[in-house]
């Protein structure tokens, strides 16, 4: 019998249950796979692959036909997991209209299974047009990387002003029919409130402990690409070393003639 994918209503259906939800980035197939097996619930191909992997300084330049060309990687590399697609800067913002447009791409030509938009309360016909059409919506609050323009700092101040927001703008995403939502440095107890408010799904990253599930960077987690040093990241492996240690192997073989064997040495 065929695996049948992770649902969004089956992911919002387990803070009910009181499971926790873990979540990671992902940008290729093999790392795919490697997710799917090792159970993780719901697989985000970020608008991270610009810093991550494209080598951007910022998320602002990717398109979404970057996004879908690794989403349609990550579809082929997995059979259970959820795949979330990150509608990318201005794929989404300049009427409900194109939002659709957008999504409907990522359903269609990826085969993902949702999609993600940054904003709250201001991006509502978006995300209610997009649920319309039949495609579940992510929401995500918090630091806004599409934003880092017209944002003072990364990390959210710890008071009542921004609490209020927070809650507003979780309730409406949850009124206009997001699954869950990502709350991105949202101080913890802040994220605790909106949490215990919330119907649906919260899923943290650098929001402390008291989300319902954890999303991080897999570059990140995996210590590939690392260094930037973000206090919220547990590194889980040091890529880096391996591969790097790997591939000055191989240089150092090929240079002294120990790589390939000589004939009849064994292949
Ligand atoms: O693009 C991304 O990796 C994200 C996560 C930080 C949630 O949006």
């Amino acid at each position: 019998m065929a695996t049948q994918r992770t649902t969004a209503a089956e992911l919002a259906s387990r803070k009910a249950k009181g499971e926790r939800l873990a979540c990671l980035t992902c940008y290729d197939y093999p790392m795919a796979r490697l997710l799917d097996q090792a159970g993780i619930d719901l697989i985000l191909v970020g608008d991270s692959v610009g810093n991550t992997v494209l080598g951007y300084e910022s998320t602002l330049p990717v398109t979404l036909d970057e996004v879908l060309h690794h989403a349609k990687a990550v579809v082929r590399g997995t059979s259970r997991a959820h795949v979330c697609l990150d509608l990318p800067f201005m794929s989404f913002q300049l009427s409900p209209r194109d939002a659709l447009a957008s999504a409907g791409r990522a359903v269609k030509e990826a085969g993902v299974q949702s999609v993600k938009i940054e904003g709250g309360r201001r991006l509502i016909g978006v995300v209610s047009t997009i649920v319309d059409a039949g495609i579940p919506v992510l929401g995500h609050l918090g630091y806004l990387p599409q934003s880092a323009n017209v944002l003072a700092r990364r990390k959210l101040e710890d008071s009542a002003a921004v609490r209020d927001a927070l809650l507003a703008d979780g309730t409406a995403l949850q009124e206009a029919g997001c699954y869950a939502v990502v709350l991105e440095l949202v101080p913890p107890s802040l994220a605790a409130e909106v949490t215990a408010a919330l119907q649906i799904p919260t899923i943290g990253i650098g929001s402390g402990p008291h989300c319902d599930g954890q999303i991080l960077v897999l570059y990140d987690m995996l210590g590939l690409g690392a260094g930037k040093g973000f206090r919220h990241v547990k590194q889980y492996a040091a890529l880096d070393e391996i591969i790097g240690g790997a591939a000055g192997a191989y240089v150092d073989d090929v240079r002294r003639g120990a790589f390939p064997p000589s004939e009849g040495a064994g292949s």
